[in-house]
């Protein structure tokens, strides 16, 4: 099932989250609090340390140098078990976070847009505690208790903010795990943000939500906006949106054309390891997913994530809603004559 709306209802549906340019909590990440949500297991309050033990549920996302990911607290954990506690791993030191072990990424890519940032890549992933042959999970600050998953994560970045120090808080992202292939999108505060970065299709994996380049290498790299997931431009100028559970589900869209892409030539997100060009040199073990034929946080439709259905991470009412529900959603969103 495809559902026809103007596309000018969409943008009043998506904008709702964003009531008069202004978020509900925003946090300084030079002065954070111990916790920041209900139920949180970890730490916003993380110090200037390191360690591999750490609780720490801040991330930053700044260039395909300085970023992190979410990862399981604990070994040989699935992420759609654990995506309510899962810590922050990263490639730069003195935030008090985890680092990425020596190896784990095997590629990342850095994408600035007018709306957004990701970084798409593939890696070692058990390394940060995937379990090995984890199609994965979606993490989002809207869980489905009303909950980030993790509670209480974080997402910063320095990208509208001058680029030096620690940024500001973002407030919309999602992020795809699996063991071998990651993505992150965090969408610039504003009302694009929500659209840019629905996440919804949490089944759909890394491919379908955040398309990019998932290849060999490093490198920073800016381009145009792709339109949000799951919209689909009509012939007729309408937008039809894609409604999960809909068979079949509709091809990803292609990635933006890139420009002004530089390699990263420091090591330093290797944490010491030689930089691997699509598979990681001197050590067997290692499986680096073909491009295109898995996808993190889904894509196989034979190993679908198991928890996936018990894990909405939706606006509530929206994820799988019936067609009623979503077009007496719309209704109510324009009666409310939500103007910004
Ligand atoms: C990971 O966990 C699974 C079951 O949860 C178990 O079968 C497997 O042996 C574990 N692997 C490692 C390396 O501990
Ligand atoms: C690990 O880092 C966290 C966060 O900075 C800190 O609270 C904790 O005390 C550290 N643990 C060790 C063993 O150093």
């Amino acid at each position: 099932m495809v559902v026809k709306i103007g596309a000018q209802s969409l943008a009043l549906l998506v904008a709702l989250t964003f009531v008069n340019g202004q978020y509900t909590a925003t946090y300084d990440p030079n002065n954070l609090p111990g916790t920041t949500e209900q139920g949180q297991t970890g730490t916003n309050a993380c110090g200037t340390g390191n360690n591999q033990t750490s609780q720490c549920q801040n991330l930053y996302v700044n260039s395909a140098e300085d970023f992190c990911l979410w990862g399981p607290p604990d070994p040989n954990s699935s992420v759609g078990t654990v995506e309510e506690i899962v810590v922050a791993y990263c490639t730069t030191p003195g935030r008090g976070t985890r680092l990425f072990p020596a190896g784990t990424l095997i590629s990342a890519h850095f994408l600035e847009t007018p709306d957004y940032i990701q970084v798409t890549g593939t890696g070692q992933l058990t390394n940060i505690n995937i379990a090995a042959g984890d199609s994965g999970g979606e993490l989002d600050p809207h869980g489905a208790d009303g909950f980030g998953n993790p509670h209480g994560g974080l997402v910063f970045s320095n990208v509208w903010s001058g680029k030096t120090g620690l940024g500001q808080q973002i407030h919309e992202w999602t992020n795809f795990m699996s063991d071998t292939e990651y993505c992150i999108r965090v969408c610039k505060d504003g009302p694009n943000a929500a659209a840019f970065c629905q996440h919804i299709y949490d089944i759909q994996g890394c491919h379908f939500n955040i398309p990019g380049d998932y290849d060999a290498g490093f490198d920073d790299c800016k381009g145009d906006n792709v339109i949000p997931m799951g919209l689909y431009p009509q012939p007729d100028g309408s937008t039809s949106t894609y409604v999960n559970g809909a068979n079949p589900t509709p091809a990803p869209q292609p990635p933006a054309a890139t420009s002004s892409c530089t390699p990263l030539t420091s090591s330093v997100i290797y944490n010491g390891a030689p930089a691997a060009t699509g598979s990681a040199s001197g050590s067997g073990s290692v499986t680096t997913a073909p491009s295109g034929t898995r996808s993190a946080g889904g894509g196989t439709t034979s190993s679908p994530r198991s928890t996936s259905s018990s894990s909405p991470n939706g606006a509530a009412g929206f994820h799988g809603a019936p067609l009623s529900l979503l077009l007496s959603l719309l209704a109510v969103t324009i009666s409310i004559g939500f103007v910004f």
